[in-house]
């Protein structure tokens, strides 16, 4: 696989207008989720909810691609056609969840590292068979007292430099994820020291470990102030901090940025994508990678008749589409 053609992918992914749907919760986030609105959590039930998600009429209007968890790369249509073989024939890009989650790091209490390095090689091979395109991988960082560590920085930006490598060794696009959680009560400027510096660590590694940056999609979390904080940063404030850190720390040359919602409401996610997008030009596309602020208005409506709701459920997936699609280009108009 060449640079070139891995180039080619991740301009796609982030087309004018255009993001990605990320439903590739793993088993236990979707009982959680499906738990949270009373829907028994069987393969049967994940994978037509994950088939009301990826049929949406219109999606790919404003989609460019989803991420699948290992389970629904597998699973069918229930006309009986794989979900990878669908998207690629309605011109969206399948991605896949190649991390194995967080654990704790050994020696650091509170902090985490994301497992899933061993056998990693011979899984990108299988699932480039699959049709999948690009391949997520998501480390965590915790904001609490006197964490995050250094080691916990370097140990997490080292496995995202080394999945990285051998997805672009099988023709697939990386899209590192290094996620600042929003949990705590931390302010706006603690959140922007740890991304700055999470971020910085990252791009080291991904320079040492030989990983194309032109072949590579950055999907980041945005600067925001703590769940539990008292700090009201406005939607400018978010939009401006979360520029200014990508600025100071990521190279012009990436193809692209996503940005992943973390617990944002629907409307915050949209409207801060905008913000950053009316603030431009800026070096790279900056589109999104929402799983939850593109799913949990459908989520809801489906559970309270899987049957006879799923066209207005359907309808809130386009929406959401539409509207961060817009968002995409500065475009959007609230309400
Ligand atoms: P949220 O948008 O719900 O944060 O999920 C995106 C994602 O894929 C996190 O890894």
């Amino acid at each position: 696989m060449s640079i070139e053609q891995l180039a080619e992918t991740a301009v796609a992914m982030v087309a004018p207008g255009k993001g990605i749907i990320a439903i590739d919760e793993s088993s236990g986030t979707i009982a959680k989720r499906f738990a949270g609105v009373g829907i028994e959590n069987t393969e049967e039930n994940r994978r037509a909810y994950r088939e009301l998600l990826l049929t949406t009429p219109g999606l790919n209007e404003y989609i460019s691609g989803a991420i699948l968890f290992d389970e629904t790369i597998r699973q069918k249509t229930k006309d009986g056609v794989p979900f990878a073989r669908y998207m690629s024939d309605n011109g969206m890009i399948s991605g896949i969840n190649v991390d194995k989650g967080t654990h704790a790091l050994a020696g650091f209490p509170g902090e985490v590292v994301t497992e899933g390095l061993d056998g990693l090689r011979a899984r990108l091979e299988e699932y480039y068979k699959l049709g999948a395109r690009f391949a997520k991988w998501r480390a965590v960082i915790n904001i609490g007292e006197d964490i995050p560590s250094g080691t916990c920085i370097e140990a997490n930006a080292h496995a995202l430099a080394r999945y990285a490598a051998l997805c672009q060794e099988q023709g697939l696009v990386p899209m590192v994820e290094p996620e600042v959680l929003m949990d705590g009560n931390h302010d706006i400027d603690t959140c922007f020291e740890v991304s700055e510096v999470t971020l910085r660590a990252l791009f080291d590694a991904l320079y040492n470990h030989n990983v194309a940056l032109e072949g590579t999609i950055l999907k980041a979390s945005m600067v925001l102030p703590g769940k539990d904080s008292d700090d009201t940063a406005s939607i400018e404030d978010v939009a401006e901090s979360t520029l200014i850190c990508l600025k100071s720390a990521v190279p012009a040359i990436l193809p692209g940025i996503v940005f992943l919602s973390g617990g944002q409401s629907d409307e915050d996610a949209t409207a801060h994508l905008d913000a950053m997008n009316r603030m431009g030009p800026n070096p790279w596309p900056l589109s999104f990678s929402y799983g939850r602020a593109m799913q949990q208005a459908a989520l809801k409506l489906w559970s309270q008749d899987l049957v006879g709701n799923y066209d207005a459920a359907q309808a809130t997936v386009y929406e959401r589409a539409k509207a961060n699609g817009l968002a995409a280009l500065g475009q959007w108009t609230r309400g």
